[in-house]
């Protein structure tokens, strides 16, 4: 894995998630033109790599046009506010006023239920994408796991937000539960606010060696 921050990764991300409810809304100014969608969307990942890069874990696949992980981790309340204020310049210039008006209120409504749902403390899982050709082949997960390992190690929650109703199964084995589903207005569609506790170390093997002993398969 790399955490290199390039075009084709961006436009992995853009592939992956561009009909997300959540992306949809922040880019309606654009709904009747594909290619500035995209080159909003583009932008937004631009940004949310570096932020990651910066203030959280940036996972990139090692072909980068394959797809990346974005995690934000916790910071001080005064670091927080300055980041929102330059986060908020970026989004108008980027998504125009519409889509930093969808934006603030998504963010309004499922910032609280986050909150009421997981500690401070918990590392974000922001953005995870795939390319759609790349899909399905264990590579989403592979992204995840040095995350969650590391966020084991330092003995403390993950959590994310998902309006995909496919994803629960897919980050459930992952070791993360609902702990939430509301239905957001401003996309009209239901999503799940998925928490994973800290695992301990050497869990994973007890796992495969407690399936090991169920079906009867022997140790090499
Ligand atoms: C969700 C995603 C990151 C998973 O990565 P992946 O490499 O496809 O996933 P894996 O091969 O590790 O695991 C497959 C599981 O992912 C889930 N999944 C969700 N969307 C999927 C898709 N479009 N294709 C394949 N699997 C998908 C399923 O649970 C699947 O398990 P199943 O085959 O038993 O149904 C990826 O499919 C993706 O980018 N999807 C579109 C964007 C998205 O939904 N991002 C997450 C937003 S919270």
């Amino acid at each position: 894995m790399t955490s290199s921050n390039s075009r084709e990764t961006v436009a992995a991300l853009v592939d992956a998630l561009r009909h997300d409810p959540f992306y949809v809304a922040i880019t309606r100014e654009f709904n009747d033109n594909e290619v500035r969608r995209r080159e909003a969307l583009a932008r937004y990942f631009e940004y949310s790599m570096s932020e990651g890069g910066r203030i959280g874990r940036l996972v990139v696949w090692p072909d980068p046009s394959v797809g990346a992980a974005i995690w934000l981790l916790p910071v001080e309340e005064a670091t927080a506010g300055a980041m929102e204020a330059r986060k908020l310049a970026f989004l108008l210039e980027a998504l125009g006023s519409a889509g930093l008006e969808s934006y603030r209120r998504i963010l309004d409504f499922m910032k609280p239920r986050a909150s009421a749902a997981v500690g401070e403390e918990a590392w974000y899982l922001s953005i995870v994408g795939v390319a759609p050709r790349a899909q399905g082949q264990g590579i989403g997960a592979r992204l995840i796991e040095p995350t969650l390992a590391e966020a084991d190690r330092a003995g403390v929650d993950c959590y994310l937000e998902t309006f995909d109703g496919r994803n629960p199964r897919f980050y459930e084995r992952l070791g993360f539960s609902t702990v939430g589903t509301h239905l957001e207005p401003i996309t009209g569609a239901p999503y799940s606010i998925m928490r994973r506790l800290p695992q301990a170390h050497g869990h994973r093997d007890q796992e495969v060696e407690a399936q090991r002993h169920e079906t009867g398969t022997q140790s090499e």
